[in-house]
Parts: structure tokens; sequence; C-alpha cells
């Protein structure tokens, strides 16, 4: 049972936690009553953010069935008692968005939850909180999956709904083993990142994952507004073009740019890491398993915003002893997909030459084992490679990639798996792959494919990093939950 259940109310803790921007306290609903005696209520939108080995945020709106929203959450490990005394009410944030934040809570425990309150949960309100930082969790496997450019939703089943298909059909044919983090790659909701957006392109495609799964998001261009070609490094320059159909900046005093306010993502490092201080980027532990997530769309474009997060970086992997290191984040340094690493197109892609020169040798430097990207509608995916910061032409493999016994390019699978500590002895090389495939494959440009990239395809899908104490697998998974490509890394 819960040691110390503590509910907390967020009031003034969140505030603190990394959400200062967002919270607008002034609709508390302080319900007297302490039983959980509530009706569970359907949210528009249920999320769970920034779980821990402690601790968990959920986070909502709306109510399907039209009526009154939801202002409490009750919690416990029996579904069918949830005590009483776990009632917690919400707070309520400008954008209509009501959060509690879960704390005093077990390790590797599974907790059911009633949003509304009521004394009851069922199986799809749950959620399971982290090992202690550096453990490994009870089944020795810690399961991420990533989907990248996934925000196409609309009406009817969205392509992003058979990549997400693929996924569970791959997991079912694995042993069910469901995802422990759910990471998105940016351009989460086509085509102005407006809230509608959100709804249509993350909350209505991925409900059950949410409700059950932390989800962790980085920046994409489309998270900007301007129809993806904005330039500007501050979210205040967020902007709707067209006829804002699909709503357009979110009111005052919450950020302009709805991911902000949707997002309650820890500055503060409240999940582990060090403090990046605000939540366009952000570091997190989850047992033996280190995370970045980078912002490569406005932080990037800003000479001193980009210093800061560059020492950020630095401090931060430095500081990180965790056994894996995994970063994310929009602009890929290595593509031939609907963009072209070797094209600044007009500045709109500047952050592409960024990643490249600029962070890709504190990724080496730092012990960085993969790196994610979205932005072209593609899977690519790079040989373990180090020092490559030109254009594609400047590709060597024999000088800057893991070689074979052989001296050609090692493939990572079979007796070519990697070792993080490469074979010239040091742990200074990294896979980068483009996941931007998770709603739509479009083309290729010119020199497809990248040189630097042993597996290309157009084709939709989505990828499963699974990882232990000793090794990391990573797999795209198509919308059949079919294996199209995979490596692993050894340590
Ligand atoms: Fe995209
Ligand atoms: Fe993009």
């Amino acid at each position: 049972m819960i040691k110390s259940l503590i509910p907390v109310l967020v009031g003034t803790s969140l505030v603190m936690t990394g959400c200062s921007n967002n919270n607008n306290n002034d609709d508390d609903d302080n319900n007297a009553s302490t039983t959980c005696t509530g009706t569970a209520v359907e949210a528009e939108r249920l999320f769970l953010q920034q779980l821990s080995s402690d601790s968990v945020i959920i986070k909502w709106r709306g109510n399907v069935d039209g009526e009154a929203e939801a202002s409490s959450v009750c919690f416990g490990t029996d579904m069918a008692a949830l005590p009483a005394g776990s009632k917690t009410d919400a707070t309520v944030t400008a954008t209509g968005h009501s959060e509690v934040l879960l704390s005093g809570l077990e390790p590797q425990t599974t907790y059911y939850y009633s949003v509304g309150g009521a004394g009851v949960a069922d199986e799809a309100h749950h959620f399971r909180t982290a090992p202690v930082t550096g453990e490994l969790p009870a089944d020795g496997n810690t399961r991420i999956w990533i989907v990248g450019d996934s925000g196409v939703g609309g009406t009817g089943k969205p392509e992003s709904g058979y990549v997400r298909d693929g996924f569970m059909n791959w997991a079912e044919n694995q042993g069910n083993e469901p995802a422990d983090l759910f990471l998105m790659l940016g351009d989460n909701a086509y085509d102005q990142g407006t809230d509608m957006e959100h709804q249509s392109a993350v909350f209505d495609v991925y409900t059950e994952v949410l409700a059950t799964t932390p989800v962790w998001p980085t920046i994409g261009n489309h998270e900007m507004g301007s129809l993806g070609g904005s330039t500007a490094s501050s979210p205040n320059d967020y902007t709707v073009l067209g006829d804002g159909a699909n709503g357009g900046p979110d009111p005052a005093p919450d950020s302009p740019m709805p991911y902000l306010n949707i997002f309650t993502l820890p500055a503060d490092a409240e999940v582990g890491g060090l403090p990046s201080g605000t939540e366009q980027y952000y570091s997190f532990d989850y047992a033996n398993v280190h995370i970045v997530s980078l912002d490569s769309q406005l932080a990037i474009r800003d000479n001193d915003s980009r210093a800061a997060m560059m020492q950020w970086l630095k401090d931060d992997l430095m500081s990180n002893n965790l056994d894996w290191t995994i970063v994310i984040y929009h602009h890929p340094p290595y593509t031939k997909g609907s963009h072209d690493s070797d094209s600044e197109l007009f500045g709109i892609d500047q952050p592409i030459f960024t990643i490249r020169e600029e962070f890709t040798p504190i990724f080496e430097q730092y012990g960085v084992d993969v790196a994610y990207a979205g932005h072209s509608h593609i899977y690519e995916r790079s040989y373990y490679i180090n020092g490559h910061t030109g254009l594609s032409e400047t590709f060597d493999a024999q000088t800057m990639a893991e070689l074979n016994d052989m001296d050609m390019p090692a493939s990572g699978q079979g007796d070519e798996a990697y070792t993080q500590i490469a074979r010239n002895g040091l742990d200074d090389k990294v896979v980068y792959t483009v996941a931007g495939n998770g709603g739509k494959v479009t083309t290729t440009t010119e020199g497809f494919p990248h040189p630097a990239n042993i597996f290309s395809q157009l084709e939709l899908g989505s990828v499963v990093i699974d990882v232990d104490e000793s090794r990391l697998e990573a797999s795209f998974v198509d919308v059949n939950g079919t294996v199209l490509d995979s490596f692993v890394i050894t340590r």
C-alpha cells in the first residue's frame, strides 16, 4: 500500500516546478469534501507529465459529455477502493487545463486514478511510477516509444493512427510490454500547432497511451505557427497565418505558444538532470537512462539563448552518470528526405546546420549514445559516427564511422553490433536517426540517400527503444508491426 499518501495541492508547488508562465491560479476549486465520492469524468484531453519514482502530474481539460469539468482526482493502488484521503483538488490554468501533482508515491508501483474523484478507477486510468534513478525496472527493460511529425490529425483515422496501431501490434507480439515513456519529436500538431490542432493530432490519436504513459515532447517548426515557416527565436512571436480556423495564439498571461501551455515540462530538474530554467528544453532520468530534449526551433536561433542551451547541455551531460543517454530535437543534421541537410532553406532550416556544426560535437564528446530528430518525413538511420560536421559530400566513412572487420562501416546488427566504448577505446560515437515518418512520408531530395545513413526509407512508422543494463536496441516499426531496421549498442 501507499507508505505516505500525501496529496499535494498544487497551487504554489506547481508554480515552482516549471509552469509558472502557464498557471493562473484564479480558478481553484477547493472542494471542501475530502472523500472520493465524485463521478469519473471522461476528459477531452488527459495526459501524464513528469512521471518520476515518487511523483506524477495528471493534466486534463474538458468533458466529453459537455457537462462540468472534473476538479479533482482520487488515486490508489487498489482500483476498486481509492482511499478517501487521496482526493486532490486541481489547479486550473489560464487556458483551462487542470493539473494535480501527486507526490510521496512509491517507486515501481502501479496506481489507478479517477479524474472526477470517484472512489473506483478502471484499467484505462493508471500509471506506474519509475524505478529509483539508476536502478533497473523489475523486468529489467525500459521501453521507449518515439514518434516524429505525427501531427496530421483530422477526421477519420489519420495516418498517425496507423503508425500507432503498428507499434501496438508489434508490442502485442512481443509479450505486450507497454511503453514506459512516450517521446514526440516535434511537428506534433499541423499546420500551426494551435490548441485545437493539438486536440485533433495528439489527444484524439494517442488517447489511451497518454492516460497511462508520460509524454515528453520537443518543439518542431510547426509548433510556432506561421505554417511552419517561422524563424523567430521567442515564443512570444507565435503567429497563426491564414484564416485561423484552428484557433490562434493563446491568451495572456499564458504563453501565446500553445505547446508551452499544454505541456508542463521540467525546467527545474524535477525528474533529474540539471535545471534548464526553461520549459523549451529540459532533461530527465528514467531508471538507468538519461534523456535530453533540446529546443532546435527557438532557443537555437538566438546567439545568447543558444549559448545558454549549449552550456546547460554540456553541464547536464557531464553531471550524468547513468548507463545510457538519449537526445531528441526536431531538426536532423543528416537527411535527404523532405528536408535536405545541405540546404538552409532561406534560414528556416538553419537549425539543421547549427545542430550539425555546434551540437553533434557535444553529443559525441559527452557520451550521448543515440540522437533522434524528425522534420524530414522519412526514416533515416546513420552509421555509428563521429566528427561529421560538414555537408554530405564531406562524409568519409573510413574516418568517421565505426568499421567492421573488413574495414567497411559497421551495420550495428548481428556480430556488427556497436559498443558504447568504440573500437578506438573512446565513448565518442552516436547513431543519428530521423524518424519524421510518424504521420506522413513525402519526398526525398537531391543526393538521396545521405551517405552517413545506412538505412533510408520512405515508409510510415515509429521507433521503439528497448534498453537494459548492458544493451540498447532501437527498432523501426512500420504500420503492420514489422521491424524494417534495427541496431544494437552494447556496454
Ligand atoms: Fe514535419
Ligand atoms: Fe518540421
